[in-house]
């Protein structure tokens, strides 16, 4: 089961961006901007690596560092967090018996099992959620664990602003510090998001498994109507 759920995740993959395609240009030595990514999504790019300093947990390809932070995003219905985050995820994992060092892994003494068994349950990870990819995020809003900001603009916002924050000290250490950004330099931050959307994952993947997918190697006709009642011979 566990590699059936990896295998469909690896395949939902989105391609590449107006960003990407920017990108391409700019190493080969031309910085100009482009039809879908213009002056204000060059800009936002420039915050986003700089002052705004976005890049310190969105980097890499994936624009994520893969590792658990604690933002304070305040929560969905007001009032303090309740979600623990990966405390719980840690938790959940080490009693999990088909984690990768359990009895049924195929590589009990692998990278990952290593990595299993020396994941505690630290209570500083109470919280913390892991940074998530900005690729095509533009399509999926809402944002946050909870959903709890609506839109890039509210993200955008609430960073700027740090309104309503949770528990940012963390060992005495702020994890962010309210940017102060300008109007405009809050839609050019949008714009550079907007310019990493690239083509979505296959429609068919994504929908509900429940829904019977046009079969492309079937002849058209009339469908069953009931899922499942369309193979009267398998005698099984
Ligand atoms: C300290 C690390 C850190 C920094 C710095 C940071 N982020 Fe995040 N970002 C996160 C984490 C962690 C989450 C998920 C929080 C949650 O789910 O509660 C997140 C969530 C987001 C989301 C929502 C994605 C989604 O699909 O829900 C967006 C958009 C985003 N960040 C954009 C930005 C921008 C723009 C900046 C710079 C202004 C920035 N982030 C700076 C760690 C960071």
């Amino acid at each position: 089961m566990g590699k059936a759920i990896g295998a469909f995740e690896r395949r939902l993959v989105t391609g590449p961006s107006a960003f990407d395609r920017w990108l391409e240009r700019l190493r080969a030595g031309d910085a100009a901007p482009t039809q879908d990514f213009g002056p204000d999504a060059i800009r936002g790019a420039i915050l986003f690596a700089g002052r705004a300093d976005c890049i310190r947990c969105h980097s890499g390809p994936l624009l994520s560092d893969g590792e658990f932070h604690m933002i304070g995003v305040p929560t969905a219905g007001g009032g303090a967090p309740s979600d623990r985050g990966r405390l719980e995820g840690i938790e959940r994992l080490q009693r999990d018996p088909f984690n990768a060092a359990g009895r049924y892994s195929d590589d009990p003494q692998g990278t990952r099992a290593k990595v299993t068994r020396a994941t505690a349950p630290d209570p500083d990870a109470w919280g913390r959620f892991r940074t998530p990819s900005l690729r095509s995020a533009a399509a999926t809003p809402p944002y946050m664990h909870q959903g709890q900001l609506a839109s890039l603009e509210d993200v955008i916002r609430f960073y700027d602003t740090l309104e309503g924050a949770n528990d940012l000290d963390h060992h005495g250490e702020r994890v962010l510090e309210p940017l102060g950004l300008a109007e405009g330099e809050r839609a050019d931050l949008a714009a550079f998001l907007r310019g990493v959307q690239g083509s979505l994952p296959d429609p068919a993947l994504v929908g509900d498994p429940r829904t019977e997918q046009p079969d492309k190697n079937a002849e058209s006709g009339p469908k069953s109507a009931v899922p499942g009642s369309s193979n009267p011979g398998s005698g099984t």
